[in-house]
C-alpha cells in the first residue's frame, strides 16, 4: 500500500522508510506530484500530527503519515515542546535552536530530557491511527556528533550511551521517539 509522507524533512522521510518500508510504498509528496506546507497551528503533538496527516491525505487521495514531535526539557517545563522546531523564532533554524537552548539551560545541573513524537496515519475515508513514542536522555553542555538534525548533537540518549548526533541511523532508529510512535502505530494496524 502506497503511503504519503506528510513531511518536507528527509530526515523524517528516510526515517519512515527504513522503519515502514517493508509493510509500506513510502513515497514523498513530491514523488505524487503535491507541494503544501501545512501550518502547525495546534497546541499539542497529536493535534498538529493529526492537521498535517489529515491535509495531505484529502490532497493526494492517499493514505498519510505525519509526525509531530519534539523536545522537551523538565528545568524548563516541558519547553521548547510543540515548538521545538521554531524555538528561537522564524524561519527555523537548527543552530539557533541549539544556542537558545543551551543558553536556556546555562548554570542548570537537572538536564533531563526527552524527544516525544506522536504519529497519524490517515486513510481517505477519513479514518486514522494513532502511535506514542518517546526516549530519555539529557542535554549536552556542548554539542557532540555531527549526524542526525535538529537538537541531536546535544541529546545524550541514556540508551546509546551517546548523543543522537554521535549515533549512526540504525543506532538512533533503534530507540528513537519517532521509531517507538511508528512501532505503536504498526500494533494497532495489525
Ligand atoms: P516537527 O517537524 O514540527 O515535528 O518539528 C520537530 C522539531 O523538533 C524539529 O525541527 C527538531 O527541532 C525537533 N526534533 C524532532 N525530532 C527530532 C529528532 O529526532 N532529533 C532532533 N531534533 C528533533
Amino acid at each position: 500500500m502506497k503511503l504519503v509522507a506528510a513531511t518536507n524533512n528527509h530526515n523524517k522521510v528516510s526515517e519512515f522508510r527504513a522503519l515502514l518500508g517493508e509493510t509500506f510504498d513510502v513515497v514523498t509528496m513530491r514523488d505524487v506530484g503535491v507541494a503544501i506546507e501545512v501550518d502547525e497551528t495546534e497546541t499539542t503533538f497529536f493535534g498538529n500530527a493529526l492537521l498535517k496527516a489529515k491535509a495531505v491525505s484529502e490532497a493526494t487521495g492517499l493514505a498519510a503519515l505525519a509526525d509531530d514531535s519534539g523536545l522537551e526539557v523538565d528545568a524548563l517545563d516541558d519547553a521548547p515542546g510543540v515548538y521545538s522546531a521554531r524555538y528561537a523564532g522564524e524561519p527555523c533554524d537548527d543552530a539557533a535552536n541549539n544556542a537558545k537552548l543551551l543558553k536556556e539551560l546555562e548554570g542548570v545541573s537537572e538536564r533531563t530530557a526527552r524527544f516525544v513524537s506522536v504519529v497519524v496515519l490517515y486513510r481517505p475515508d477519513g479514518s486514522y491511527e494513532v502511535g506514542e513514542g518517546s526516549v530519555e536522555g539529557k542535554i549536552l553542555n556542548a554539542p557532540r556528533g555531527t549526524g542526525g538534525f535538529g537538537y541531536d548533537p546535544l541529546f545524550f540518549s541514556t540508551e546509546l550511551k551517546k548523543t543522537f548526533g554521535e549515533a549512526s541511523p540504525a543506532e538512533k532508529n533503534a530507540v528513537s521517539h519517532r521509531a517507538r510512535a511508528i512501532a505503536d502505530l504498526s500494533k494497532k494496524l495489525s
